[in-house]
């Protein structure tokens, strides 16, 4: 099994360039399926989220061949709207492809999506939404069927800003006769970078990245070249990685209007930064002070960031809170971090942490994707060497994560070691 281990080694100086975004290239690939000539992405990151639904897209018919960061993409041999299980219970973002599916051939079968909140809650507002198109929906034995007729455009009101069902509703009612009207959508980047993808391809959906989101159906799309927007995330976890070892770190391949509750949280806490143009500048003085964080959908501090903050708080002088409010239970990594030497205290959604703390290297697990971030970040402050297992999650969303941080003179290996 494969394990990361991380030895401290002071400031983490120099520059990195961010990868294109997991979370731009997920929906983006699923749009695929919508178009009827050749599809050129470019910056599509190499992760393990973007093999899986690259093979579900195959599975479906679609001729995909891979360049580095390109990918060109033949959608014309679409042939089956049914995914295979396996696959989809490997990533919940799989689901994805239900929306297009569902748009090109009024017909998609789905198993239910993995991830570790297995239930028909966290897909509700997607199959309300393609319901509310005029699809028919059913659900038997961990399988979903959407069925339709014809599509037709609607007024859809989203009870919670959700990304995955505004990505997903939006897909399906690109080809919907008339007008589809989106409200209380989501308005994250990915969103605005999905619509400027679909509309290259002859799509007609504008206010993505507002809360009302407009689409009026076309009777087809076809292809275009598309490069994926740079990943927000990572930028941030980098961002963090200068703030906690008290470093200087220029990231490059940012845009630097998706990072502000990002800045604005790190100013607060004392630590510089500045920017120029797709670059962002950061600079930790060793000295940080305890803040308060709130997760919150877009252009709220993102729930994506939430533990690479926690890690980064362990080492402020005295008590920060954050409250989680976009996923019920994502503290896993508090006591991961609490093995390590932290000093936090969970209550329901609210994490209390009192620093600074003196973290020690110890065999720690990653809990889920950004966690595992979080691990690394902690280890590069703790005493002694950090054994991270699990790493796989890690893979998920973080393009060449050992090599970046090797860049910046972090002592990271990436090892082979029995359990
Ligand atoms: C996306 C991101 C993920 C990020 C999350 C929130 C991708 C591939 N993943 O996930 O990295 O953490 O946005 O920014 O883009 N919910 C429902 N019913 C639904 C859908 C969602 O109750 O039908 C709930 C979820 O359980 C969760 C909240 O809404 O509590 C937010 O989920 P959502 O915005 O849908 O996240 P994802 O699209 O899955």
């Amino acid at each position: 099994m494969e394990k990361i281990l991380v030895r401290p080694n002071g400031p983490l100086k120099g520059s990195v360039r961010i990868s294109g975004a997991k979370n731009a290239a997920l929906p983006i690939l699923a749009a695929t399926i919508l178009g009827t000539e050749k599809i050129v992405l470019e910056d599509v990151p190499e992760l393990k989220d973007v093999e899986i639904i690259t093979e579900v897209l195959r599975g479906l018919g679609l001729k995909i061949e891979k360049d580095k960061n390109t990918l060109i993409i033949d959608p014309s041999g679409l042939n089956s709207y049914e995914t295979d299980y396996e696959l989809m219970s490997k990533m919940r973002a799989s689901f994805l492809v239900m929306g297009p599916l569902l748009a090109r051939l009024s017909k998609a079968y789905n198993s239910l999506p993995g991830g570790c909140n297995i239930g028909t809650r966290p897909i509700d507002l997607h199959l309300k939404g393609f319901n509310a198109l005029g699809a028919e929906i059913t659900m038997t034995h961990g399988e979903i069927k959407a069925e339709a007729d014809e599509l037709v455009g609607e007024r859809i009101y989203l009870d919670f800003p959700s990304v995955g069902a505004t990505e997903n509703i939006m897909m399906a009612a690109v080809l919907a006769k008339g007008e589809t009207t989106l409200e209380n959508c989501a308005m994250e980047p990915e969103i605005v970078d999905l619509a400027n993808f679909l509309n290259k391809m002859g799509a007609k959906v504008t206010g993505a990245g507002t809360s009302t989101i407009r689409i009026r159906g076309v009777e087809k799309l076809t292809g275009c070249t598309h490069q994926i927007i740079p990943d927000r995330i990572e930028a941030g976890t980098f961002m963090v990685a200068a703030a906690i070892t008290g470093g200087d770190i220029l990231i490059d391949n940012v845009i630097t209007s998706h990072l502000k509750p990002v800045i604005a949280k790190l100013e607060e806490a004392g630590v510089s930064i500045s920017t120029d143009g797709s670059a962002v500048r950061v600079i930790g003085n060793g000295k940080l002070k305890p803040i308060e964080i709130k997760t919150l959908p877009h252009p709220g501090f993102p729930t994506d960031l939430q533990a690479q903050f926690m890690a980064l708080l362990t080492q402020a002088e005295g008590q920060s809170s954050v409250i989680e409010t976009v996923f019920e239970n994502r503290f896993m990594h508090a006591e991961e971090l609490k093995k390590m030497g932290a000093n936090i205290k969970v209550i329901d959604r609210e994490a209390l942490i009192t620093g600074r703390s003196k973290l020690y290297g110890s065999k720690v697990r990653a809990t889920d994707l950004r966690a595992g971030a979080a691990l690394i970040l902690a280890a590069l402050v703790s005493e002694g060497e950090t054994e991270i297992s699990d790493i796989y999650h890690i893979d998920r969303g973080y393009e060449k994560i050992e090599d970046k941080f090797k860049s910046l003179g972090s002592d990271i290996e990436r090892i082979e070691r029995k359990m």
